[in-house]
């Protein structure tokens, strides 16, 4: 299988190339196709890990799939059956990387569930014994268990860097009722999350969920529940009191970390020991998820 850093297709148009994602209009709907990019710390690398689309994809399809007694999502069709002839054409480079989903309205704000201090939450939590702004008891540790999910939601800037923002501030800019609902959906979303992957001997530290509007209605769009929306540690090793391992990307930051790179210049290309061992962990994510070895 080879790798697929960008697309283009012929005869759509490409409304977005966001740090992973390419979209394409379809009228009402959008064509929603996974590459193979990583991004650390904000900035996509120059290297591509074979096969990282494919498992965003496949895992967003099974959570939706999972997740939809909870509430609609935008998800139309992930298979390449029933598409228009000139996608069909282009077939295998979208195999298993590409979805039918329903435009929405967006709601610029990402709605962040947080089980276990680390992050920014963890930062915030150091300086101001806060989350989102609403008191915590003290003497928590990083990477702690919290005694309850707590919603944080950031705001999704134009810079691609979304700003932690309070519960009041959220509750200012969108109204109680909105503000309140999308913490009552993101957190029974955490919840059914944790329980499937804690089962699995995966801790779900954090997850990122986004929504829309589609006909009125309330929709979980983008992904759902991949280790790029998520911080997933191994249950077996974890300690708190120091920050975790992440089970997918680690390789990629640790190795990043030695070359001293500064953060601002161009990344540099990682080694093949690197791409090998970060598309292991994203197949081995998938593979303890769903229970299924991912076909690349
Ligand atoms: N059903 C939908 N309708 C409209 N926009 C959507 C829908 N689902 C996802 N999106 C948006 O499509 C884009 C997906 O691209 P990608 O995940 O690569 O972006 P990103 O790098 O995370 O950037 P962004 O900062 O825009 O989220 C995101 O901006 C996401 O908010
Ligand atoms: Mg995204």
């Amino acid at each position: 299988m080879s790798a697929v850093a960008q697309t283009d297709l012929p005869g759509l148009r490409r409304l977005h190339r966001g740090k992973v994602r390419d979209t394409y209009d379809l009228g009402a709907e959008l064509l929603f196709v996974a590459t193979d990019r990583i991004s650390v710390f904000d900035r996509v690398l120059p290297t591509l890990i074979p096969g990282k689309g494919k498992v965003l994809t496949g895992l967003s399809s099974y959570w939706f799939d999972r997740l939809g007694r909870i509430i609609p999502n935008h998800l139309l069709s992930d298979g390449t059956d029933g598409w228009p002839r000139a996608l069909r054409e282009v077939g295998s480079t979208l195999d298993g990387r590409a979805m039918i989903v329903r435009r929405a309205q967006r709601i610029d704000y990402e709605c962040v569930v947080r089980g276990y201090l680390a992050g920014s939450g963890w930062t915030e939590y150091a300086e101001h014994v806060t989350l989102a702004g609403e008191a915590l008891p003290p003497g928590l540790r990083e990477g702690e268990r919290l005694p309850q999910p707590r919603f944080t939601p950031a705001r999704k800037n134009e810079s691609g860097h979304d700003e932690n923002i309070s519960h009041k501030l959220l509750n200012h800019e969108l109204g109680t009722e909105v503000a309140s609902e999308l913490e009552r959906v993101s957190i029974r979303l955490y919840e059914a999350g944790r329980k499937h992957t804690e089962a699995r001997g995966i801790l779900l530290a954090d997850t990122k969920f986004e929504f829309g509007y589609v006909d009125g209605s309330l929709t979980l769009i983008d992904e759902a529940l991949t280790p790029d929306s998520s911080r997933f540690w191994n249950a077996e090793g974890y300690r708190p009191g120091q920050s975790q391992p992440s089970l997918d990307k680690q390789p990629v930051r640790d190795w990043i970390a030695n070359t001293g790179w500064d953060g601002v210049s161009a990344p540099p290309e990682l080694p093949s020991h690197v791409v090998e061992a970060t598309q292991r962990r994203y197949l081995d994510a998938y593979r303890r998820i769903t229970g299924e070895e991912l076909e690349l």
